[in-house]
C-alpha cells in the first residue's frame, strides 16, 4: 500500500468511528466525510463500488449531501438503480439513498424517463418486490402515497425494513404527535400565518442526527442557577432543544414554534434520544405568548427576523426572561447575506412547488456567475427546506450592528459577547486589530471589523446577552 493510499483509508477510519460513535456528527464531519471520497473515488467508480463504500452510506444517512459534485454523482447512481436488475450488493445503497432523499426532501434533479418509471412502480405497489420499494423511495416519499400501508403488511426486514420504517412508520407517528400537541396561543396575524404556512410545508431544519454538546455550567462567567427553565424560542425540528438539554444537564425547556409538523418531528425525535422529560413541546406565536419573567435563560436563533418587526418580536421574547436571565440571540446580518441577492432576484421567478427547477437553474449556471457561487456554498442549498429559507423565504428582515445595539438597549440587555468570539481565528484576528478590547464586547469595533470581513456573521450574528436586574 503507498504511503498516500494507506494515508487515505487511515482517514476514512477515523471518520467512520466518528459516525458510529455519535461523537461529534456535525456539518465539520460531513464536509470532511465529502473531501474524503472526492480523494478516494476514481473518476466513474463502478455501482457495486460505490454500494460498498462504507463511509459514505453513513453520511447519506446521516446528512443532506454536499457539494455539488457529491450531490450529481449520487443523482447519477440512482437513475442507475432505477434500471438495474436488483442484486443484493445494491441494497444498502437503494436504502441509504432512499433515506437521504426523504431527508433532502427529493431536491434532486429528476428527468422524463425516470419520472415515467417512477410513476409506473407509484401505481403498481402491490406488485413491487422490496428493492422496487427502496428504489420507488429515492423518488417519492412513500407515506404519501395512497395505498403505501400494504407495504407494512409484507412482513419484509433488512435495508427495506427501515425505509419503511423512515418514510411510513415514522411519519404517521408524527402525524399523530402533530394532532395532538398542546397551543398556548392562536396564530391571528397574517404575517405569523405566512410564516407558519412555509414551515407546515418545508420543516426547516432537516436532520436526522443531533450532534453533541458539551455540558457547560457557566455562560460568560454567570453561574447557572440548578433546574433551570429555558424557553426555546422558535425551535422548528427540535435540534436546538436537544443540543440545549445535553449541554446544560440540570435544564427544563419549553421549546415552542408556530410549526405543528417542526414541533411534531422535534418531539418524535426527543423521545428517540430519551430527552422527554426534559423538553415540552407546545405551538405558539411568539407574538401572543404571555409568560412575563418566566424563564432564566431564552434562546432564539433564526427566528426574530422572520417577524414583521423584529424590534417588537424581540420586546416580546426579551420580556419572557427574568431579571438576571441570559438570552442568546441569533440574527441574519445584512452585511453576510448581501452575497445572496442574485440568487434571490432568480428565485423569485420560481414557487415553494418548483423549488427542484431552481436548484437545477442555479447548478447549471456558470460557476462564477453570482447567483451561484454564494448559494452552492451554503449546506441549506441541499435540501428543499433549506433552500427555501436560504433564498426564497416569505418574509425575512436583515440586520446591522447598529440594529443590534437597539435591540440591546430597547430590552435592558447587556451584551456579553459574539459566539463566533470562540472561534480561535476570529478572536486572534479581532484582537490584533482592537487590542483595547480582550473580551470582544465592543460593538463598534464589531461593527469595523465586520466592515472588513463582511463574511464574519455569515451563518448569523450569534451572541448570549444578560437582562440587567
Ligand atoms: C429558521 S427556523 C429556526 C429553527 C431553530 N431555532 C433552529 O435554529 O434550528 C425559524 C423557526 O421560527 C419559527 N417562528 C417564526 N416566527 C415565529 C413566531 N412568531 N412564533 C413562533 N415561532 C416562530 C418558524 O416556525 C421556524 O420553525
Amino acid at each position: 500500500m503507498s504511503v498516500e493510499t494507506a494515508a487515505v483509508s487511515g482517514e476514512r477510519e477515523r471518520l467512520l468511528k466518528a459516525f458510529r460513535s455519535g461523537r461529534g456528527a456535525t456539518d465539520a464531519l460531513a464536509a470532511e466525510a465529502s473531501e474524503a471520497l472526492r480523494r478516494s473515488w476514481p473518476d466513474n467508480m463502478p455501482i457495486d463500488e460505490v454500494a460498498r463504500d462504507e463511509l459514505l452510506g453513513e453520511l447519506l444517512r446521516s446528512f443532506s449531501v454536499f457539494p455539488v459534485w457529491l450531490e450529481r454523482a449520487m443523482t447519477h447512481r440512482r437513475l442507475a438503480l432505477l434500471f438495474s436488475n436488483p442484486r443484493p450488493v445494491l441494497e444498502p445503497l437503494a436504502a441509504a439513498l432512499a433515506i437521504q432523499c426523504h431527508l433532502n426532501e427529493y431536491a434532486w434533479n429528476e428527468d422524463p424517463a425516470e419520472t415515467e418509471r417512477v410513476d409506473s412502480l407509484a401505481a403498481n405497489l402491490e406488485t413491487l418486490t422490496p428493492f422496487e420499494v427502496m428504489v420507488l423511495a429515492c423518488y417519492r416519499p412513500l407515506g404519501r402515497l395512497e395505498g403505501a400501508e400494504v407495504l407494512l403488511t409484507r412482513g419484509w426486514d433488512g435495508p427495506v425494513r427501515q425505509v419503511l420504517d423512515e418514510q411510513i412508520v415514522t411519519v404517521r407517528e408524527e402525524a399523530a404527535i402533530a394532532a395532538a400537541l398542546p397551543a398556548l396561543t392562536p396564530v391571528r396575524s397574517e404575517s405569523s400565518q405566512a410564516v407558519q404556512a412555509q414551515y407546515e410545508a418545508n420543516p426547516y431544519p432537516r436532520w436526522r442526527r443531533p450532534g453533541l454538546a458539551s455540558v457547560r455550567t457557566h455562560i460568560h462567567g454567570r453561574t447557572l442557577p440548578p433546574g433551570m427553565m429555558v424557553l426555546i424560542a422558535g425551535c422548528g425540528t427540535g435540534r436546538q432543544a436537544i443540543q440545549s438539554a445535553m449541554m446544560f444537564p440540570g435544564s427544563h425547556t419549553l421549546a415552542v414554534d408556530l410549526s405543528r409538523t417542526s414541533l411534531a418531528y422535534a418531539s418524535r425525535k426527543t423521545r428517540e434520544l430519551g430527552l422527554n422529560h426534559r423538553i415540552v413541546y407546545a405551538q405558539a406565536d411568539l407574538m401572543e405568548m404571555q409568560a412575563d419573567a418566566q424563564f432564566d435563560m431564552v434562546q432564539s436563533a433564526g427566528v426574530l427576523h422572520h417577524f414583521a418587526d423584529p424590534f417588537e418580536g424581540a420586546r416580546r421574547v426579551c420580556r419572557m426572561l427574568k431579571p438576571g436571565g441570559l438570552l442568546a440571540l441569533g440574527l441574519y446580518s445584512a452585511r453576510a447575506r448581501a452575497h445572496l441577492g442574485p440568487a434571490k432576484a432568480l428565485a423569485k421567478t420560481y414557487t415553494p412547488q418548483t423549488v427542484r427547477a431552481l436548484r437545477q437553474a442555479i447548478i447549471n449556471l456558470p460557476e462564477n456567475d453570482p447567483a451561484r457561487r454564494s448559494v452552492v456554498a451554503s449546506r441549506d442549498f441541499y435540501s428543499t427546506s433549506g433552500c427555501r429559507d436560504l433564498i426564497m423565504h416569505v418574509q425575512e428582515h436583515q440586520l446591522t450592528i447598529p440594529d443590534l445595539r437597539r435591540m440591546l438597549d430597547e430590552n435592558d440587555l447587556t451584551f456579553l459577547g459574539f459566539i463566533q468570539f470562540e472561534f480561535e481565528d476570529i478572536r486572534k484576528a479581532y484582537v490584533a486589530k482592537f487590542p483595547h478590547d480582550p473580551t470582544g464586547r465592543d460593538l463598534d469595533a464589531w461593527e469595523a471589523y465586520e466592515a472588513e470581513r463582511p463574511g464574519t456573521f455569515g451563518r448569523m450574528y450569534q451572541f448570549w446577552a444578560e437582562k440587567r436586574a
